[in-house]
């Protein structure tokens, strides 16, 4: 693709500059590129309305276009004009956690270009709370289109400094408001049906749904390896993405076996000549006297180990390692997202202990 002028717009999240942020808008709704914060990972955005500013997404990521589009409102008010009808649980879902990292999959209107939604008859809807992602969204007065602002196959970006990495060259403009709170995207709920379904879970857990939904399942997909013949709802989960360079080994199981098969595979790895790192947390991390060891965060406060996940895979990189091995986490609340994107970097490459 021809390469373009990349600008990048420092924008403070607590004070937000008017002047710069209409510029972005203005990119918007000429039909350019803007990738920016919200509270889970950075978008990558276009005017969701237009079909040609939607199809330089795709291109600008290297994205197969049968994986759709998640589009972006700044109100409730503008998912009207998006769905054919917002189901009852839709209003509970809104009115609990919006706005916020919760995605909902309802039946598509047809003012939606269908290359928004890769083909399908329903269209992923969220409102972020991030104070630059509304005040953008609003100022362009249109939805915005947007799937994280990583290349394809990388992890997705929680700095502004992985979007310049990933994408200068390729969007009009990278607005710079600092680093992601949440650091998984947000979590995906199919509601088209009246049986709630998580297609991907990210920063609203499961038990949050629960409370206002009661029964809500897990997408089949999530438990077990997508084979390639089965159609997964969300198209997006077939691929290994999330991932780093390095290859990923997840060691699942209680934290002392693990460890124990986490010291093997590093001297098997490290005689073989491979260069490996460990990925541990605060609490374990000691456990691992190795030169390349990084702690995600806490086990006791999982969210910090989401927060600094994809930042982490991208900083192994930068170390040039060749295999992560990399400790598991408890799947209550947030640490079933981080369990499926470690899962997903590892390509399904777990060992039981
Ligand atoms: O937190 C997030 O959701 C971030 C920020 C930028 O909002 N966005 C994001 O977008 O993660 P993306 O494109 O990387 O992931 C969107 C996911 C994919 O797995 C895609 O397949 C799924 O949502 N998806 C989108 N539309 C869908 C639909 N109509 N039905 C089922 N799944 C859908
Ligand atoms: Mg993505």
């Amino acid at each position: 693709m021809n390469m373009i002028k990349t600008e990048l717009i420092s924008i403070d999240p607590q004070n937000i500059q008017q002047d710069k942020l209409s510029c972005a808008a203005e990119i918007i709704r000429n039909g350019g590129l803007v990738a920016f914060p919200t509270e889970t990972v950075y978008g990558l955005g276009a005017d969701a309305m237009n079909e040609k500013a939607v199809l330089r997404i795709f291109e600008a990521k290297g994205r197969p276009s049968d994986n759709p589009l998640i589009v972006h409102v700044s109100s409730a008010d503008e998912v009207p004009q998006l769905v054919q009808n917002i189901p009852e649980q839709a209003r509970l879902l809104i009115d609990r956690f919006w706005p916020g990292p919760l995605t909902l999959v309802m039946k598509k209107s047809p003012a939606v270009p269908l290359s928004v939604t890769a083909g399908l008859d329903t269209v992923a809807v969220r409102m972020p709370s991030h104070p630059v992602a509304l005040s953008l969204i609003k100022s362009a007065g249109v939805p915005i289109a947007a799937p994280s602002a990583n290349r394809s196959g990388k992890p997705s970006p929680t700095a502004a400094a992985h979007v310049i990495e990933d994408l200068t060259g390729r969007v009009e403009a990278i607005i710079d408001a600092g680093s992601c709170n949440v650091g998984v995207e947000s979590t995906v709920l199919d509601i088209t049906n009246g049986k709630p379904i998580i297609l991907r879970p990210g920063g609203v857990t499961h038990e949050q749904l629960r409370t206002v939904l009661g029964e809500v399942s897990l997408d089949p997909a999530l438990l077990g390896k997508v084979s390639e013949s089965v159609k997964p709802k969300s198209p997006g989960m077939k691929y290994r993405h999330y991932a780093p360079k390095a290859q990923v080994i997840v060691i699942e199981g209680d934290i002392n076996p693990a460890a124990d098969k986490i010291h093997e595979l590093y001297n098997k790895y490290t005689s073989e000549g491979y260069r490996v790192g460990i990925m541990a947390t605060d609490e374990t991390q000691k456990l691992y006297p190795v030169p390349i060891i990084i702690s995600a965060g806490s086990r006791k406060a999982p969210e910090t180990i989401a927060s600094s996940l994809f930042s982490v895979f991208r900083e192994f990189d930068s170390l040039g390692v060749d295999i992560i091995l990399s400790e598991s986490v408890n799947t209550k609340g947030i640490g079933l997202a981080i369990m499926n994107r470690l899962k997903k970097a590892a390509g399904n490459n777990i060992i039981k202990v």
